[in-house]
């Protein structure tokens, strides 16, 4: 856990430094090892098992930037449940069920904007803050009490360009973490917060179903082991293989992956020093969001598990004029990636690549062959992810 509520994550001066150490002795962040029994992947009662215990957890739901003003809708569903967040008109963000009070109909698809929230199905409308407001021909429920039956409403919190919201059903037990310890865990004081408040411009959202089991997909962020092998041709000619920065705060993480531009640094007074455009961070958030930092850009993505080999992944991705430029003006001296290729194209070839690996790991789960997945020593990240997720486990 995070010491009273603050992260403990190194500032960028001390990773760059970190990481220059790195690359002079050809060496990485080590940690612990980690072996996970494959049917913990494959099995439907773990599975359910799992989902219990996600709906117990807060969670990040959306990044602020995906409802920017007043009126702005977007829906997901979080750990198999229906949920949608709007913008009030006092600029608050609230999420609800997505769910008319009538019968049931969910009331918001997709994303939008709208002055209020209005069933299709019968017409019954909602204020933004989710109290019931109109319905038509009304005397047919003489005995219905209008204030009682507004949407019902999950507590959330709005930090540092993220909505985060409560458990979505009472674990009836104090050693899970409550709303409070979300707060802690995913919001207060945050060191992303540069990062994501100021790229508060939405340039591009996608969800997309993958056939594979969640875990996987988030494993899939947390190491630089697979640079050369997996991303010879993308992101390799720009970065290392295998050197990454591990840090872990609270149930999350962070990873470092720097750019072969950083070496620039070494000739430069450490008063100039910035990471901007010298390195990816990625952030792991329990248990299911990654907040990136991209050269010019950053994603949030949104891992929700749908069934046992089943995923859908949503990407947000914020800029702002600011990032932009300063993208391009790294890019005058410093080239990240290669082939002169747009920064997106090899971002997009690299997920191709990761996505690939990942199927291939679901279909490799099944052949038999091993009892248990091995995670190395430079791969600390998942195994901090598995053990806080099996410790979690045994609480509920
Ligand atoms: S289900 Fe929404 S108005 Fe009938
Ligand atoms: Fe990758």
């Amino acid at each position: 856990m995070a010491a009273s509520g603050k992260f403990r994550v190194a500032d960028d001066m001390e990773i760059i430094r970190r990481v220059l150490a790195h690359i002079e002795a050809g060496t990485t962040d080590e940690g612990e090892a980690w072996r996970e029994p494959v049917q913990n992947y494959l099995h439907p009662s773990r599975f359910a098992k799992e989902l219990r215990l996600l709906r117990c957890s807060p969670s990040v739901f959306i990044p602020s930037a995906a409802i920017p003003n007043p009126g702005d809708h977007v829906e997901r569903i979080s750990f198999g449940v229906p949920l949608f967040a709007v913008r009030g008109r006092d600029r608050q963000a609230r999420v609800f069920r997505n769910a008319c009070r009538h019968r049931a109909m969910a009331l918001v698809a997709g994303a939008g904007c709208s002055r209020a929230l209005v069933c299709r199905y019968h017409g019954w409308t909602y204020r933004l803050d989710g109290e019931l407001a109109h319905i038509p021909h009304a005397g047919g429920f003489p005995d219905l009490d209008m204030s009682t039956r507004g949407l019902v409403e999950i507590a959330s919190r709005e930090v540092d360009g993220l909505v985060v919201i409560d458990p979505l059903d009472d674990h009836g037990t104090d050693s899970l973490p409550r709303v409070t310890d979300a707060a802690r865990e995913l919001t207060d004081g945050s060191p992303w917060a540069d990062i994501l408040v100021s790229a508060e411009h939405l340039v591009f959202v996608e969800s997309i179903v993958q056939q594979m089991n969640w875990k996987i997909l988030v494993e899939q962020f947390l190491e630089g082991y697979h640079i050369r092998s997996t991303h010879r041709d993308t992101f390799y000619p720009g970065q290392y293989d295998n050197l990454s920065i591990v840090e872990t705060f609270g149930p999350n993480s962070r990873i470092t992956f720097p750019y072969r531009n950083i070496e620039r640094l070494r000739q430069r007074p450490t008063s100039t020093w910035t990471v901007g455009g010298r390195l990816t961070y990625v952030y792991h958030l329990f248990p299911n969001t990654i907040v990136a930092t991209l050269p010019d850009r950053v994603a949030v993505i949104a891992i929700d598990p749908v069934g046992v080999d089943r995923s859908t992944v949503t990407t947000y991705v914020m800029t702002t004029p600011g990032l932009a430029e300063r993208a391009r003006q790294a890019a005058v001296n410093a080239v990240p990636y290669n082939h002169n290729a747009s920064v997106s194209s090899v971002l997009h070839r690299g997920a191709v690549e990761d996505n690939e690996m990942s199927a291939g790991v679901q279909r490799g789960l099944r052949a038999g062959a091993n009892a248990f997945v091995e995670f190395g020593r430079h791969e600390s990240a998942i195994g901090h992810f598995h053990a806080v997720l099996e410790e979690r486990l045994a609480q509920l």
